[in-house]
C-alpha cells in the first residue's frame, strides 16, 4: 500500500465522452484534463449531467462514444468499462451512504476488508484516516448516534483509507447547514491538498468550487461551456 501522506496521484484524461438515456442526449462530448493531483469542480445547474459524468468516472455508467483514461489506463470506452471496483477510487456522496449496522470504524475498514488488508494493518489505517477526519474518539458509534456532519467525515474517512488514485464528490456538503459546509469544506481543502488525490468535485456551490478546486469547468446542457483556474 502506498503511503497515505505521499499519494502522487493519476492525471484523468476524458476524451470525447458522450451518454444518452433511452435516446435522449445528456453528456455531449465531453474534454477534460485533471491534472495529477489536483482537484476540479464540476458546475452547473440540475440536470445539466454533473452526476451522470461523476458515474462514468466511477463505472457506475458505460458511455455511448469517447473514453476515460486514468493515467496510461483505458477506464471506459463503448467496448470497454472497468468495474468501479478495479478502478482504485474513493466516492463520496450527498447522502454519506453508510451502513447503519456497522460501527464507525467497520465502516471505514470496509474497502481494506474488499482488498482483503490484514487486520492489524487495517486497524492502523482506519486510526488513521479516522484521526485525519477528526472522529478519533467515534470509532465504537453507530452512524445513527453521529450528527450529520459526523457522518460526512466518517464517509470521507472511508473514501480515503484505502488511498485511492481518484476521489469522486457529488455534492458532499449539500445536505449540511451552512456554518458547517463552510467548516468542512476548509477541512477537505486542506486534506486535498495534503493527501495530493486527483479529485472531481459535483457542486452547485461557486465558493466551495474555488476553494476546493483547482480548476472549475462549468457545464450546461450535458456540454463544458466554461473551463478556467480557480
Ligand atoms: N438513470 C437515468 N435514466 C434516465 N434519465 C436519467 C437517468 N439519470 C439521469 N437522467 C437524466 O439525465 C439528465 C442529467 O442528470 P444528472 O443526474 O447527471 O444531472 P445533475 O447535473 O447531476 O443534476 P442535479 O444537480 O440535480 O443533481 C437529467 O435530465 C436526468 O433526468
Ligand atoms: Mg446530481
Amino acid at each position: 500500500m502506498r503511503n497515505l501522506s505521499a499519494n502522487d496521484g493519476t492525471p484523468i484524461v476524458i476524451s470525447g465522452l458522450s451518454h444518452q438515456f433511452g435516446g435522449k442526449r445528456v453528456l455531449e462530448d465531453i474534454h477534460l484534463h485533471v491534472p495529477a493531483g489536483t482537484t476540479l469542480a464540476l458546475l452547473g445547474p440540475s440536470g445539466c449531467g454533473k452526476s451522470t459524468l461523476l458515474k462514468l468516472l466511477a463505472g457506475l455508467l458505460q458511455p455511448a462514444r469517447g473514453e476515460i483514461h486514468f493515467g496510461p489506463r483505458l477506464m471506459a470506452s463503448h467496448s470497454v468499462c472497468i468495474l468501479p471496483e478495479q478502478r482504485d477510487i474513493g466516492m463520496v456522496f450527498q447522502d454519506y451512504a453508510l451502513w447503519p449496522h456497522m460501527s464507525v470504524a467497520q465502516n471505514v475498514a470496509f474497502p481494506l476488508r474488499m482488498r482483503r488488508v490484514a487486520r492489524a494493518e487495517r486497524r492502523l489505517r482506519v486510526d488513521n484516516a479516522l484521526e485525519r477526519v477528526g472522529l478519533a474518539a467515534f470509532a465504537g458509534r453507530k452512524p445513527s448516534e453521529l450528527s450529520g456532519g459526523q457522518q460526512q467525515r466518517v464517509a470521507l474517512a472511508r473514501a480515503i483509507v484505502a488511498e485511492p488514485r481518484v476521489l469522486l464528490f457529488d455534492e458532499p456538503l449539500s445536505n449540511l447547514d451552512r456554518e458547517l459546509r463552510e467548516t468542512l469544506c476548509g477541512e477537505m481543502a486542506r486534506l486535498l491538498r495534503q493527501l495530493s488525490i486527483t479529485a472531481v468535485y459535483v457542486t452547485h456551490d461557486r465558493g466551495e468550487a474555488q476553494q476546493l478546486a483547482q480548476h472549475i469547468a462549468h457545464m450546461a446542457q450535458g456540454r463544458i461551456v466554461n473551463y478556467h483556474a480557480t
